[in-house]
Formats: structure tokens, C-alpha cells, sequence
């Protein structure tokens, strides 16, 4: 019988708690917990009792440690800890996307170089086997686009504003329920989800780019009023992400159209599709929240237990800019009492009455024209 892998936690918070309860209910997996790293030992915590530090060091640099489950968040100092993790010879399974999306590449090819594993199935997607179907099974077929909601606290608030919430209330909903980030302007804004998309571009189309080149804009501007709008018009609001292998992307509050399958996406859901030779492959479930991240966490934990002889199968990959994205938008004024006179309007827009739907347009050209005027609000159609 192995010697149990000893497993340290950078963070024992919402996922990190779900993660050692879920560990403690198996008899199957030889693992057990070492000791986390907090910010305040006197917290109460409703996870099992396991020894607490404040000193990363204890995690990331004891021998005892012989795995790294890195559930803290945040850029910094998260980085700077699974690096000395990997140089320390431990394998690292993350669920942050933020490190796996700015310092993803580095830290894979640290990895490779000392022959430890990193993996972060958690890291987007919540609960949704995501990052294994797209390392083994996807990466092998030309994917097009992929366009999909990625953030579940987002979703949620949407979904709790077109039953009536007003959005700060929905936002401490979805906060209370552990599905938010703990500074939920990454998820509001949208930067959340860019993370995740970074990765999946990685992963499907085999590029980098920065998440900071991806044009993205958040919910915070979505009013209650927009949303029962353009319902009328027969269009739910998500917050989709979507790239093509062209090398465009980005990630905006989307009209979609309330029969397609995004719009029946409710509360902590997210969903990913992916077009392969002209069909659509869908990847569906509760995208936020400790229980189902925690399962993914602990797929990973599986993965580097049994596959100690698999070796990481990433590789360097080059670094591409952008494209413009160009899709077709709604604009309407605010006020719906407003009388547009058609012949304000750009010639990229067509006038029904209500609003203006456009050709495929630049966000930059669209985002200028609402600039020059006050009044006017635009959705791009999926
Ligand atoms: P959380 O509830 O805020 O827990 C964070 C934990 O890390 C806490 O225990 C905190 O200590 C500790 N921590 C944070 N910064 C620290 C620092 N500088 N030094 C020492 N300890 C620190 O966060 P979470 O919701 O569990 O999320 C953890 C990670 O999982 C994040 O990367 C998040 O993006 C990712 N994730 C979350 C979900 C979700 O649904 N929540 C889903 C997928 C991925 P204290 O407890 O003492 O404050
Ligand atoms: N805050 C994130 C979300 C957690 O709401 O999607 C899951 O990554």
C-alpha cells in the first residue's frame, strides 16, 4: 500500500473547506491534509479541523508536504507561491485562474522542466470537467469558435434581476452562497471571465494572449430596465465569452436570442460550446460554488495521484495579438419615450421603431458613436 500523498492548502476558505470535507468522505484515495495557510487563525471555519499556519512557507517549502492545493486567490502573492511550490519539487493543482491565465505559461514550463505536475481543472468552470476535455480530448480537432458563460456569479445575478432582484441584493446573494471571487468586481466586470477565456484560447487554439487584450466589459452597467427590454424583443442578456481560431475575442453583456441554449442557462450555471466541423459540442453545469469546485479539485488531486508517470502534456506556445471583433449590435436610447430621428443614426444602423439593429460592426466604432452621444445603450448580438 503507497505512503498517503501529504497534501498542503494555500487557503482554507470557501473551496478549500469543500475540498477537505469532500477528501475526508473518500476511502479510495491515499491523501491526507497536512496544513493550510490562512490569513487569520481565530476564523471561524465550518470545514473539518486541520492544522492552520500563517506562514506559507509551512505549505510551500515543508517536507512534509508533498502536494500543493492552491485555493487562495488573487494574483499575488498565490503566484509567487506556487512557483516556490514547483521549485521545491511538489506538484500544484489550482483553481486560480488569474495565476493560470497571467503566469500560466511560465509556471507549466517550470513545472515540466522539474518534472512535478500542475493542474487546474478548477479553474474554470467551477464544477464542469472543462480543462481535461479540452488538454486530451479537443485539443486533436481544428476548433472554430468557442462562446460560452464562464463566470457563474454573473449568471446568477442576471438570472436573480429578470425574476425581479435588484443587482446589489443578487450580487450578496451570490456572494452568501460562496460564488463570488472576494473582490467580486473581477466577476462583475468581467475579468473573471477573460481569465478563463485566456485559458481556453490556450488550450483550443493553441496561442497566448494577454488578458489584458481582450476586450471585455462587465455587468454593472445592465439595469433591470434593459433586461425586461429586450425580452420584449425576444432576447435574454448573458455575459458570453466567445473567441475564433482567427484569433478574435471577447467577453460583453450579449443579446441572445431566448430560444437559443445560453439563454436557458439559470443561476451558478455556466456552459461552453465549442464548433467542430459544424457541430456544436457542449460543456454544461454549476460553474461557481464550493462543493462543485471542490469536486474538480479533487478530480486533479486523483489525476497527479494515479498518473505520477504522465508527464505534462503542455508545451511553449506562441504569443498572437488580436483581431477586432465585429459583431452585430441592438442600440436604443435610453429613454424609451425618445423620438430617434433615423437620419442620427449611424449608416452601420437599421431603425425598426424600437432600436437600431447594425451590420457587423468594431466594438471601437460603436463604443465612439455612444461616446459622441448621450442617451443610447448597445448590447452585440450573439
Ligand atoms: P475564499 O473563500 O476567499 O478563501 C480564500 C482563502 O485563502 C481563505 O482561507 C483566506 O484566509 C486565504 N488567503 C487569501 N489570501 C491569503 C494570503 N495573502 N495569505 C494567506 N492566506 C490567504 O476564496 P474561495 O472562494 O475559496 O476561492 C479560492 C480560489 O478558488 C480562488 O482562486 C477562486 O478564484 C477559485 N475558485 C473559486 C470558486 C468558487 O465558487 N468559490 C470556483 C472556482 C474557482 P482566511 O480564511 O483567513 O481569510
Ligand atoms: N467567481 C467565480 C464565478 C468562481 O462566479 O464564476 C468560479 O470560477
Amino acid at each position: 500500500m503507497a505512503q498517503p500523498v501529504r497534501i498542503g492548502l494555500l487557503g482554507y476558505g470557501t473551496v478549500g473547506q469543500a475540498f477537505v470535507t469532500l477528501l475526508k468522505q473518500q476511502t479510495a484515495l491515499p491523501a491526507e491534509v497536512e496544513i493550510a495557510l490562512v490569513t487569520d487563525l481565530g476564523r471561524p471555519r465550518e470545514g473539518p479541523p486541520i492544522p492552520l499556519t500563517t506562514d506559507a512557507r509551512e505549505v510551500v517549502a515543508n517536507p512534509r508536504v508533498d502536494l500543493v492545493v492552491d485555493v487562495m486567490g488573487g494574483r499575488y502573492p498565490a503566484y509567487q507561491w506556487v512557483r516556490e511550490a514547483i521549485l521545491n519539487g511538489k506538484s500544484v493543482v489550482t483553481a486560480n485562474k488569474e495565476v493560470m491565465a497571467y503566469h500560466g505559461s511560465e509556471l507549466l514550463q517550470l513545472a515540466f522542466e522539474r518534472g512535478v505536475h500542475l493542474r487546474y481543472e478548477a479553474s474554470v468552470g467551477g464544477g464542469i470537467p472543462l480543462i481535461e476535455p479540452l488538454l486530451s480530448h479537443f485539443r486533436w480537432g481544428p476548433i472554430d469558435a468557442v462562446i460560452g458563460v464562464l463566470n457563474g456569479t454573473t449568471n446568477f445575478i442576471l438570472s436573480a434581476m429578470e425574476k425581479g432582484e435588484p443587482y446589489e441584493q443578487a450580487l450578496a446573494m451570490a456572494q452568501a452562497k460562496g460564488y463570488a471571487e472576494a473582490d467580486p468586481s473581477a466577476d462583475v466586470l468581467g475579468y473573471d471571465a477573460v481569465r478563463k477565456l485566456t485559458l481556453i484560447i490556450r488550450m483550443v487554439f493553441h496561442f497566448e494572449v494577454s488578458p489584458d487584450a481582450i476586450p471585455c466589459r462587465g455587468i454593472d452597467q445592465v439595469t433591470v430596465d434593459d433586461i425586461v427590454r429586450v425580452a420584449h424583443w425576444g432576447y435574454r442578456i448573458k455575459l458570453i465569452a466567445r473567441a475564433y481560431r482567427g484569433g478574435r475575442a471577447m467577453v460583453w453583456p450579449t443579446l441572445v436570442p431566448a430560444n437559443h441554449r445560453l439563454a436557458f442557462l439559470e443561476d451558478n450555471q455556466n456552459s461552453l460550446c465549442l464548433y467542430l466541423w459544424s457541430q456544436e459540442y457542449w460543456l454544461e453545469g454549476p460553474g461557481a460554488g464550493g462543493p462543485a469546485t471542490a469536486l474538480s479539485v479533487l478530480s486533479d488531486v486523483y489525476r497527479v495521484i494515479v498518473q505520477r508517470d504522465l508527464g505534462p502534456r503542455e508545451t511553449v506556445l506562441p504569443v498572437r495579438e488580436l483581431q477586432p471583433m465585429a459583431p452585430e449590435w441592438i442600440l436604443f436610447p435610453v429613454d424609451p419615450d425618445r423620438v430617434v430621428v433615423p437620419t442620427a443614426f449611424p449608416e452601420f444602423g437599421l431603425w425598426n421603431g424600437q432600436y437600431f439593429r447594425t451590420e457587423p460592426t468594431p466594438i471601437g466604432q460603436v463604443e465612439q458613436w455612444l461616446a459622441e452621444r448621450e442617451g443610447f445603450k448597445a448590447y452585440p448580438l450573439l
